[in-house]
């Protein structure tokens, strides 16, 4: 739990259902404390997708995690902010509150497709369960959602692969049924962590055109996470840019496609075609990730700037600059 009071959340506001303030949840290891989020804000509004994007290791998946107080605690914990859920703060409601908000107002697909489905239980049943989980319906009923569920998301003869195992579905298919898991019960916010990762081309293609129309049918809230910029540019309607746990640069896609600000995001898209390999590593940047450990002093990103300015970059921690409309950078070139 946060250790600093923090103030209430403001009443539920249908346009935003989410709204993320200051977050920081921190890992208490024997190798030192790491900052794996470090004041991160972010909102969603109501069906709109938000990509959250950077290189791997800068936080993207623990922000994700902490709102739903998912992850390994100890040693994380959330040292500060608030996560506002319809009026009530996700990071400090009681363990059975947040255990009803959690699979059933707000999903999750989880990085890892193969850790969350069981190998020894039949799809079909797995989707069941999770129906009968959140509501009160006959077995009968259940079998027949998690079939609609199943041709939602387009794995063909539903009916019959419902009695398959995981083992035999390929990875794009394991994927959507990750997806009809989630979906399960009509969840307001979907939380979508790397969900195309590691899929062929044409399969990604599928996959992102499920999201969009999750997004335009259901009208529902998708915070998506990836690496690959190509994906973001097909999927995103605003984007925040994170690097080394804190955020780089927030805006519409148009922002960050047509005016980015922060040197670490003009990389990002200069590099777009070297993205497609899916290593989220940043052929046209120097140097690597730094620690989260001991990250460099002042702005993280000082080392590998193109654009460093030695008298600042090193020593101040950079502000939130607001360009225009939504769009804010954290960065010495704009004071
Ligand atoms: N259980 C844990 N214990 C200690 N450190 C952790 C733990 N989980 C995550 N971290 C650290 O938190 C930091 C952020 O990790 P996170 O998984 O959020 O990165 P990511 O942006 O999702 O990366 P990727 O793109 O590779 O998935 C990393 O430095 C990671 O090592
Ligand atoms: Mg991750």
């Amino acid at each position: 739990m946060p250790s600093t009071p923090e103030a209430t959340c403001s009443p539920a506001n249908n346009g935003v259902p989410l709204t993320v303030s200051n977050l920081r949840t921190y890992f208490f290891t024997s190798r030192g404390t790491v900052k794996a989020v470090d004041d991160v804000s972010f909102h969603l509004k109501k069906g709109e997708c938000l990509c959250l994007v950077g290189e791997s290791g800068c936080g993207k998946t623990v922000t994700a995690l902490s709102l739903l107080r998912l992850f390994d605690s100890p040693p994380g914990a959330i040292v500060s902010g608030q996560a506002c859920f319809h009026g009530e703060d996700l990071l400090r409601l009681p363990e059975e509150e947040l255990r009803r908000i959690r699979g059933n107002k707000i999903s999750m697909i989880f990085q890892d497709p193969q850790s969350s489905l069981n190998p020894v239980l039949r799809v079909g049943y797995q989707i069941e369960e999770l129906i009968k989980v959140h509501r009160p319906v006959s077995d009968a009923e259940a079998r027949a959602r998690a079939v609609e569920l199943m041709k939602a998301v387009g794995i063909p003869d539903a009916e019959k692969r419902s009695t398959d195992y995981p083992h035999q579905f390929s990875g794009g298919m394991k994927q959507r049924v990750m997806i009809a898991m989630a979906l399960s019960c009509d969840p307001e916010i979907l939380v979508a962590d790397e969900p195309t990762t590691a899929l062929d081309a044409t399969i990604k293609a599928n996959i992102i055109k499920i999201f969009k129309g999750l997004k335009e049918s259901k009208n529902m809230s998708i915070l998506f996470i990836t690496h690959d910029f190509g994906v973001v540019a097909q999927i995103a309607d605003r984007v925040t840019v994170m690097y080394a746990g804190k955020v780089a640069e927030a805006g519409t896609a148009e922002d960050i496609f047509y005016a980015p600000k922060h040197p670490y995001t003009v990389a990002l898209i200069n590099c777009l075609p070297d993205m497609s390999g899916g290593q989220g590593k940043l052929a046209n940047i120097p140097g690597s990730p730094p620690s989260l450990v001991n990250p460099p002093s002042g702005c993280h990103f000082h080392p590998r700037c193109p654009k460093v300015m030695m008298d600042i970059c090193p020593r101040v921690d950079p502000y939130e600059t607001r360009i225009s409309g939504e769009h804010v950078v954290f960065c010495h070139l704009y004071p």
